[in-house]
């Protein structure tokens, strides 16, 4: 059972040249990676996110720079702030998430296991509540 905003370690290789992580489908990530996509140059004071996938499973990293990640499972909300490379937080379905507190420099890495597909999002927050309720 994965709990609500749970970290993974990712692989540290790093060594006195610098760092090196590694995240490996199945290993560190707990599914097959179909998709990656990444948010970078965020502006000042934007929130984004704001839905629930009905099937999707993620896991998102911080490559560099920091965020907050909201995670919302409809009984419990949980805020978890992004600040290492070398971990990353999974966001399973039926989970409401946004993100906020965006370094200027922030990456956030994004894996994904499907493609990406718009009726797979739930985006109005009273449709997700009631879907949790079911
Ligand atoms: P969206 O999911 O709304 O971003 P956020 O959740 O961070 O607010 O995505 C923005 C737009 O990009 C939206 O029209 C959907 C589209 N999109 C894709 O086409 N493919 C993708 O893999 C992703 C993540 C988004």
């Amino acid at each position: 059972m994965i709990k609500l905003g749970e970290i993974v370690e990712l692989q540290t290789l790093g060594d006195s040249r610098g760092g090196l992580v590694v995240a490996e489908a199945q290993k560190h990530i707990p599914f097959e990676i179909q998709r990656v996509y990444w948010i970078h140059g965020t502006q000042a004071g934007v929130e984004r996110g704001f839905h629930a996938h009905k099937a999707l499973r993620q896991a998102a990293a911080v490559i560099t720079g920091a965020c907050d990640m909201i995670l919302d499972d409809g009984t419990e909300t949980v805020t978890v702030s992004l600040d290492s490379p070398r971990q990353a937080i999974l966001i399973e379905p039926g989970v409401w998430h946004y993100m906020k507190n965006f370094t200027l420099d922030c990456v956030l890495l994004v894996f994904a296991d499907a493609y990406y597909d718009e009726s797979d999002y739930i985006r109005d927050y009273n449709t997700f509540i009631r879907s949790t309720k079911k």
